[in-house]
């Protein structure tokens, strides 16, 4: 343990939350009808990347679409790897779950009083709700957010960093975490504990991801012993704004969606010589056009180009993003805008069961932390949203039969998974993780990232487990943080050098075909068990029923 770590008194909850992104507040509403919530944020209330998605949340709500057409196009996108029992749940349970959603005072966008949808890369229909424009996580949290503070069994505290999972055995007890406001490190123990921490995007040099996505839930799964799966297997959003020194600030697919075409610096529009789809080919497709192009033309980016269509519609439809790209002098009606392919979601992450339950007893994940197999090896647009709703809701129902007096009397003095030791020669008060962080993401960025091969994954590997970060006297969320980036980008690169083949997000220039293997195979690892591929998950908690109490 570090020295100087202080601690308060344990208390206890029924359930336990961590992130109150989508997936996380979600859960909390549906497990407030079974007892008391503990909500964990380790930043402000609202931040997450829920609050910043703009494109949309897909789902069958319109006349001419249907559950099958949905169930279709991501198991499409998935390139194989989609568990179907899983994106089956996604499709059917959706429409229902986005109905109680409005009823709970969410504003989508209408055309006069019918639900607005707009299209997406590789849906067959329009079938994508958005809200102001381009707004629709930052109204769904805001909606949420409304009904979770409503129900007087919910307590959410931000600035609560969790840091550890509290365990005895294999069963999950509780959690720690560091109290920011007081810095004091709290321990506090339930009888189930959701993971709803979201993505880990900031473990690449270049992401679209905010700054909380650094992959906390994933490595505190991992130090726990928990299953991660399909670890390799990164989205890298095509359109993300290029402009040196600025963040990589999301240019939707749905302005793509809206008829926006790519444009290589010679002006030329490329993207019909890649993919029938055109514009509006799977992701994995668009980015590595993008790639190549600019390998091809020599130049760092590409134009993302609205110049085509009515200003005043654009003005109209996006208003989030004409106003930010105004902030760097760039006009999206008027001007060409560079773009290149960044970081942007997890289709891996702590493997669950359709329930959400993993193979830690007392421990859920949901949400972009988790990796049900809805996403296979490509995740469609606009699914991420639904798939926090869907699997919010079913990992709540599962928790709620778990709720035990017992647990909770057990976990008054829990054992507690060990943190990492601190050798007092290398303590050091305010260790500068910075240049570590640098070398990782530069790391992942250019070694493990859109475009791979064996030689630049090993080397990847092996520079990374030569890292070591400098052990701080007492804690602090920035060191954390840092340990848990290392951590999940060992997991990355370990997984991606193993998958020998080329699958939806995985592209790799020594194996650019897919493997022979039927079905086709999710990777699984653990701290204490090496990788392995099998088509099935791992065994895990038993899968809950389908939504109930309606
Ligand atoms: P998040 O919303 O990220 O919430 C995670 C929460 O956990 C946060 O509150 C975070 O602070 C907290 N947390 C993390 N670590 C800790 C810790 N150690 N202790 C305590 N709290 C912690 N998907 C779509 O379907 N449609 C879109 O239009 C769309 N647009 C996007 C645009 C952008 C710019 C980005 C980045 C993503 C977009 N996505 C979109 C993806 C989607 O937003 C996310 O996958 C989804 O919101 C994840 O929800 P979540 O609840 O799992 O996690
Ligand atoms: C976007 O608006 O392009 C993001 C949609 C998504 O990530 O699903």
């Amino acid at each position: 343990m570090m020295a100087l770590m202080q601690r308060s008194k344990n208390h206890k909850v029924d359930f336990l939350v961590l992130g109150s992104g989508i997936a996380g507040v979600r859960a909390a509403i549906e497990l407030a009808r079974a007892g008391h919530v503990l909500m964990l944020n380790k930043g402000a209330l609202y931040e997450s990347s829920t609050e910043y998605a703009q494109g949309g949340i897909a789902v069958v709500l319109g006349e001419d679409d249907e559950v099958s057409l949905h169930l279709h196009d991501t198991l499409q996108a998935g390139d194989g790897l989609c568990r179907e029992e899983a994106v089956r749940i996604l499709v059917e349970e959706g429409p229902h779950l986005i109905q109680e959603l409005i009823e709970w005072g969410m504003k989508f966008d209408r055309n006069g009083t019918k639900l607005a949808f707009t299209r997406e890369g590789a849906h067959s229909r329009s079938r994508v709700l958005h809200a102001h424009g381009d707004s629709t996580g930052r109204e769904i949290l805001r909606a949420l957010m409304a009904k979770a503070k409503s129900l007087h069994t919910i307590q959410i505290q931000p600035y609560a960093f969790a840091v550890d999972l509290l365990a005895e055995g294999r069963r999950v007890v509780g959690t720690e975490y560091l109290d920011e406001k007081t810095g004091m490190v709290n321990q506090v123990v339930a009888s189930a504990v959701l993971l709803a921490t979201g993505g880990m995007g900031q473990v690449y040099k270049e992401t679209t991801n905010p700054a909380v996505a650094t992959g906390d839930g994933v490595a505190i799964a991992w130090r726990a012993g928990a299953t991660l799966s399909d670890m390799e297997f990164v989205q890298f959003h095509p359109t993300a704004l290029y402009v040196q020194g600025a963040p990589r600030f999301l240019l939707s697919e749905a302005l793509r969606g809206e008829g926006a075409q790519l444009r290589n610096i010679d002006l030329e529009r490329f993207m019909p010589r890649y993919h029938e789809a055109a514009e509006l080919a799977p992701r994995d497709i668009v980015s590595r056009a993008m790639v190549m192009e600019m390998h091809r033309c020599k130049s760092e980016f590409v134009y993302l180009d609205l110049t085509g269509l009515d200003a005043e519609h654009v003005k109209k439809r996006f208003p989030r993003i004409y106003s930010t790209c105004l902030e760097y002098n760039l006009d999206i009606t008027a001007d060409l805008m560079p773009v290149r392919p960044a970081a942007h979601y997890a289709m891996g992450g702590v493997a669950t069961d359709l329930d959400g339950s993993t193979d830690l007893a007392g421990l859920f994940a949901a949400g972009e932390v988790a990796a049900t197999g809805v996403h296979g090896a490509n995740r469609l647009a606009s699914n991420s949203l639904l798939e926090g709703l869907v699997y919010g809701a079913q990992a709540a129902r599962a928790m709620s039969g778990q709720k035990t007096t017992s647990a909770v009397v057990r976990g008054e003095n829990p054992s507690q998974m060990p943190l990492t030791v601190s050798n007092p020669d290398e303590t050091k008060a305010v260790p500068d993780v910075e240049p570590i962080l640098c070398t990782v993401r530069n790391l992942l960025w250019e070694k493990v990232g859109i475009i791979r091969s064996g030689k630049d994954l090993s080397e990847a590997v092996k520079r990374l487990d030569s890292l070591t970060l400098p052990t701080p006297a007492s804690p602090s969320r920035p060191y954390y943080e840092a340990l848990n980036i290392l951590e999940v980008a060992r997991v990355i690169a370990r997984s991606a050098l193993a998958r020998e083949e080329s699958r939806g997000a995985h592209y790799r220039t020594d194996y650019p075909l897919k493997g022979e293997t039927t079905p086709p195979r999710h990777s699984f690892v653990s701290r204490d068990t090496a990788l392995q591929f099998s088509p099935d998950p791992p065994r895990v908690g038993s899968a809950a029923p389908r939504a109930s109490g309606r």
